[in-house]
């Protein structure tokens, strides 16, 4: 008899606020509440998990390429896997094998569908019953953006105000059918990974940027005027506050020490075409975020998808994807399994 394969579905999450600096470098913990729309399957990372007395040591394949878990980076994400351990009273080795359908590292929050598919799956694997919120703040310890990605539809992550992280976690403020028309088009501008990690980024930015004050200031007033723009479906609200938001965090990078630059020209034609359109238009019919990446991603409604997909393509970006909002992590049947149980390796 072999050790159960558990595996899950995670999907990544845009954010409309963004999360950028943190207070709490060990816990995680942000210096602003953030909110954002989890995506739905068509974009996903799907992740088993095999734990065994048979296996020496842990591993972990992402994308078919087994990493270096003594890599910082590495070593800090997987740090959620030992505390799941602990949580379970285990020690027994584990099998990671980790599979996304969408470019990895560049900007498309990949970090935070594995995170959240792993959560899920490890959560099953060890048995261990935790809410969504319990799951939430594990999966915000292996990258702050995961933490949204444990829910569905529109998300919420609370910054807290506790030294101890507790009150910290992310939580459904609107369900992935409250909003249907709300579309997400994203283009593929690059498959490179990025030239600095968020999280090194992040730090340099809180350390030297003058205008952080300024961005943090006004961040939970955003978050409050999001939240009512969504409640009502007032797209162009949502538009206007999800491109200042996006561009202020791009100012600060910016004003970083040296300068954090994750745009490109596709980037820049994009913001100005879409600018120009919502001008046409008379009200914002459209908007651009950008994450820490030049991919952007424009939110609109169904009626006018076709136009943001124009649009894109005219920047001269060639793979678009779609997503709508989305239900949030899964369970897989056996069928879906990555792991070859019989001789401990990915299939
Ligand atoms: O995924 P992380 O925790 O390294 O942070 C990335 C944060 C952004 O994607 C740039 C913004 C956000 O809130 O998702």
């Amino acid at each position: 008899m072999f050790d159960k394969v558990y595996t899950a579905m995670g999907t990544p999450n845009i954010a409309l606020i963004k999360y950028w600096g943190k207070r709490d470098e060990k816990l995680i913990l942000p210096m602003n509440s953030s909110i954002s729309m989890t995506f739905d399957y068509s974009l996903n990372t799907v992740t088993s998990v095999l734990f065994s007395s048979r296996l020496k040591s842990d591993s972990l394949y992402i994308n078919g390429t087994k990493q270096n878990l003594n890599n910082k980076d590495t070593r800090e994400r997987f740090q959620i896997v030992n505390h799941m351990r602990r949580l379970a009273g285990t020690s027994k080795k584990v099998l990671v094998v980790s599979e996304n359908s969408f470019p990895t590292s560049s900007g498309l929050a990949s970090s935070a569908s594995g995170t959240a598919a792993l959560v899920y799956a490890v959560t099953k694997g060890l048995g261990l019953h935790l809410s969504g919120r319990e799951m939430s703040m594990i999966a915000r310890q292996g990258s702050g953006s995961a933490c949204r990605s444990m829910f569905g539809g529109f998300v919420k992550w609370n910054k807290g105000m506790r030294a101890d992280g507790r009150d910290s976690y992310a939580e459904q403020v609107f369900d992935e059918n409250h909003w249907p028309e709300l579309v997400d088009v994203i283009g593929v501008a690059t498959h490179e990974k990025k030239r600095i990690s968020s999280r090194a980024g992040m730090k340099q930015t809180v350390e030297t940027s003058a205008l952080y004050s300024e961005r943090i200031r006004d961040a939970e007033k955003r978050v409050s005027a999001i939240t009512k723009a969504i409640k009502y479906k007032d797209f162009n609200t949502l538009a206007e506050i999800t491109m200042q938001d996006s561009n202020s965090m791009h100012a600060v990078m910016l004003d970083t020490q040296p300068p954090i630059m994750y745009l490109n020209e596709k980037s820049m034609a994009v913001i100005n075409a879409v600018h120009e359109i919502n001008e046409d238009a008379g009200s914002n019919i459209m908007a651009y975020t950008f994450d820490a990446g030049p991919n952007p991603q424009v939110i609109t409604t169904v009626r006018n998808a076709p136009k943001a997909k124009r649009l894109l393509m005219k920047a001269g970006i060639g793979e678009i994807l779609v997503s709508r909002a989305g239900h949030g992590p899964k369970m897989l049947d056996e069928s879906k399994s990555l792991i070859n149980e019989r001789k401990l390796v990915p299939k």
